[in-house]
């Protein structure tokens, strides 16, 4: 049976349909409230808001439940490629072996970068911010791949294009930030695989590919390849609403992603966890620090917009963290401290009564840390996990004939009609 919600408003009753989603999810549809009544909503950080109906991934925010097109994260964590992963979010299905082969054969054959953009590279400072010269590299790929003759043709190929040039991109902006020469990608190895040797490969000391390393990576981007309407994704169809290309929606998508509260939680997560050792690690008095209301101090790695609950991701990541280590047989100091810091915050009441867990980005540093990413890096490599959800989410959008441009109202506080006054008269 149909459900509606009513709104009584001035002694005047209206309907409005309640829509149902695939796993009992509902929402008031609203949106002819503004020309039915003339109100709008009030919906500060959307936290009440579906942006959109989306068919990509599925989040129960009490339960820790995260899938992509219904497969479960713990499942594709465990037995699916990146590469794989992402045609599964751009394309809705799974891939048959010759449909996965075709699409990598395709991500190799666009892994170069024109040459001319290595000029980008040499006149940006060397401490300039990853994130920042990826966005805007990824803003002048459009010029220097101008739009193709038929739509279907852009898509396909501008997608393969940034899933496979933003990586070589982010490796050539670590190469760049040290000084040393650019590695190209090579046709035989994978997609993880290249990276790693595009990052760490030089003239004098040969890069071994570890094949346990790969899957710790391949699991990371594969456990970020997307989260619903997040920040950054919620940027992407923003932009892309206005029909903006993708390179330019993806752009912006990035640097959405470029902040402390978003993407750069895992470096900030990092940094917390350096500073507490360097200040003889005491934990209790971290969670002092933010449980004040008067110190704008945030324990970094906790707490979620959705997750009321722990973060599936973050289980996965500890296990591939502990394993990773006992592999390379290191041990990480701030792995330790995560560990105390995590037991004492589950145990405190101040985070079991505001439902704060550690998130993924909690566990996620330290096994970036132990293959050897550096912390500035951190984000990047988030950026790169989200591609193929940013892209997912664009072309959901684009292919919907009803795509509205994104265009929210307000609420106006601020003075009624002024006159104004000349300069010589104030
Ligand atoms: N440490 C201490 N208190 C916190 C934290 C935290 N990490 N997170 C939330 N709170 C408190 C907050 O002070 C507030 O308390 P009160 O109601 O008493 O005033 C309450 O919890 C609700 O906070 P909020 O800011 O309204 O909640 P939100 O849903 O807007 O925040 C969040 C979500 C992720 C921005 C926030 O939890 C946070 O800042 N976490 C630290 C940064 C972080 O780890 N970010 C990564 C998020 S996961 C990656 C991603 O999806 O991008």
């Amino acid at each position: 049976m149909d459900e509606y919600v009513k709104l009584i408003y001035k002694e005047k009753t209206y309907e409005f349909p309640v829509i149902i989603g695939s796993e009992g999810e509902k929402a008031i549809d609203i949106s002819q409230l503004l020309k039915e009544t003339g109100l709008t909503t009030v919906d500060p950080g959307f936290a009440n808001t579906s942006s959109c109906i989306s068919a990509i991934t599925y989040i129960d925010d009490e339960k820790g439940i995260l899938r992509y097109r219904g497969i479960p994260i713990e499942q594709l964590a465990e037995q699916s490629s990146f590469v794989e992963t992402a045609y599964l979010l751009i394309n809705g299905k799974l891939p048959t072996q010759n449909e996965l082969t075709s699409f990598s054969v395709m991500l190799n054959d666009q892994s170069l970068v024109h040459e001319d953009m290595q000029f980008f590279f040499q006149k940006f400072p060397r401490s300039s911010p990853p994130m920042g010269i990826l966005s805007s590299m990824v803003t002048a790929l459009r010029s220097f791949y101008p739009e193709l003759q038929t739509i279907e043709e852009e898509i396909n190929r501008t997608v393969t294009r940034l899933l496979s040039k933003v990586r070589t991109l982010a490796a050539m902006s670590y190469k760049f930030s040290r000084g040393h020469k650019v590695v190209y990608p090579r046709q035989d190895l994978s997609y993880c695989a290249n990276f790693l040797n595009m990052m760490f490969h030089s003239p004098v000391r040969s890069y071994k590919i570890d094949e346990d390393i790969v899957k710790s990576l391949n699991a990371f981007w594969v456990l970020h390849a997307d989260h619903e309407q997040n920040c950054s994704t919620s940027t992407v169809r923003m932009v892309g609403s206005g029909r903006a290309n993708l390179y330019a929606s993806i752009s912006a998508g990035i640097a959405a992603l470029w902040s402390p509260l978003h993407g750069g939680a895992n470096q900030a997560v990092i940094e917390m966890l350096s500073g507490l050792r360097e200040q003889g690690g005491k934990v209790s008095q971290l969670i002092e620090r933010a449980k004040d209301k008067n110190d704008p101090f945030r324990l970094m790695g906790f707490g979620h917009r959705v997750y009321k609950t722990y973060d599936p991701r973050a289980k996965i990541m500890k296990k591939i963290g502990d394993q990773i280590l006992k592999k390379l047989s290191a041990t990480d100091p701030l792995l330790d401290l995560a560990v105390e810091l995590e037991t004492v915050a589950l145990n405190d009441d101040y985070f079991i009564d505001h439902n704060l867990y550690p998130n993924f980005d909690f566990y996620s540093g330290i096994v970036l840390r132990a293959i050897g990413i550096p912390t500035n890096m951190f984000t990047v490599m988030f950026a790169i996990g989200r591609l193929p959800g940013w892209i997912a989410q664009w072309k959901e959008g684009f292919d919907n004939p009803k795509w509205k441009l994104s265009r929210p109202r307000q609420v106006y506080i601020g003075p009624s009609e002024t006159r104004y006054i000349p300069i010589a008269d104030r």
